[in-house]
């Protein structure tokens, strides 16, 4: 099959491309890379360098690659920059994610799998958090992820659209051949800021708050690797031959782990003392999230291969090893 994945130059989206072709299929990626890096995509791959919101181009892509599926990982993500800016978040995530679904409705693609986040569940009630729990996005990001899953749903009723979402937890590591990872400006992500500080090519580190009910005081939070996010995807692609298909999958591991836990991780993969401070809680961050991720893999037959800490980890260490520059560092 062919398919057309928008965001395909950044993080999660170039990992799924890898995969894509693994599996058989052919990826195309459309980018604007306003955060994405184009050195990040395969050759041989197609790539068309736009707007997911500009319809006249999107439309030339979907007829001349003869697009059977979308994938939409396109966004901006950064939480704390999303309360200060809504305008930007809602036209980017929004605004454009409908002007793309339109584009497809028009062109008879019938067929879209969506990058949602745990961020549309608010501070939940319990942990772990089954698909069903009450969705309270508490911040503008985690709501433009909302309101795109509730439009998909609307157009699944009126025109038929087939539709995964995606809610990931905490998307980390790298390709285990090494060629590409991690590599976002600013990163706010915990694993590579860590290994940054491990390696002193980032800033220093900040651990937000120390005293909340957990273990060891910091915060828990799910892991799962991107290439099993992209496997998650790819095994969602035969369910959607019903017109009107709308399905909701966790990703995630089921297993928390804490923010100092990440820190020993980091030291034990590569060897190396992490120099960190401990700082007061964050505004709005919960004790623990934790993915109830079963429905994905009863029914999708999910089955993350990295389930240990270290091992995920390894894959970044080995990424920002050998490329502490980022992308900056490859010809
Ligand atoms: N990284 C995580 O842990 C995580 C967790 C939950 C959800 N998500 C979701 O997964 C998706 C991918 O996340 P990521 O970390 O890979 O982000 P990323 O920023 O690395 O990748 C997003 C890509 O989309 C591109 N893009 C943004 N706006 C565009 C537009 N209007 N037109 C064309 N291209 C555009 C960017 O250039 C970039 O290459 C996002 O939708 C994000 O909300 C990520």
């Amino acid at each position: 099959m062919n398919i057309l994945v928008v965001g395909g130059a950044g993080y999660i989206g170039s990992h799924c491309v890898r995969q894509i072709a693994a599996a058989g299929h052919r990826p195309v990626v459309l980018d604007n890379l306003v955060h994405g890096h184009k050195k990040s995509i395969p050759g041989g791959v197609p790539f068309h360098h736009g707007d997911l919101g500009d319809q006249p181009l999107v439309r030339r892509v979907l007829r001349s690659e003869k697009i059977d599926i979308v994938m939409h990982f396109a966004a901006f993500t950064l939480v704390g920059e999303s309360v200060g800016a809504p305008i930007k978040y809602y036209r980017n995530n929004v605004a454009r994610t409908l002007s793309l679904l339109e584009t497809m409705q028009e062109e008879g693609v019938g067929k879209f799998i969506f990058s949602s986040t745990a961020a549309v569940y608010g501070i939940p009630e319990k942990t772990p958090i089954p698909e069903t729990a009450p969705k309270i996005p508490i911040n503008p990001y985690g709501q433009t992820k909302l309101d795109c899953e509730n439009m998909l749903g609307a157009f699944a009723r009126a025109y038929g659209l087939s539709f995964a979402v995606f809610r990931y937890f905490n998307a980390c590591g790298a390709a285990e051949d090494g060629s590409i990872g991690e590599d976002h400006t600013p990163e706010t992500h915990l694993v590579p800021n860590v290994i940054r500080a491990a390696l002193r090519t980032g800033p220093a580190l900040h651990l937000f708050g120390s005293d909340y009910p957990t273990p060891d005081g910091t915060c828990l939070r799910d892991y799962v690797h991107v290439d099993d996010l992209s496997r998650a995807h790819i095994a969602a692609f035969d369910k959607l031959e019903t017109p009107g298909t709308a399905l909701h999958f966790n990703l995630g591991l089921g297993r928390p782990y804490s923010n100092m836990e990440i820190v020993k991780a980091v030291e034990k993969v590569s060897g190396l003392p992490v120099p960190f401070t401990c700082d007061l809680r964050r505004a709005g961050d919960p004790p623990e999230l934790c993915a109830d991720a079963s429905l994905a893999r009863t029914r999708l037959g999910w089955n993350p291969r990295f389930t240990d800490i270290h091992a995920i980890v390894e894959t970044a260490w080995r990424w920002h090893r050998n490329h502490p520059a980022g992308f900056d560092d490859q010809a």
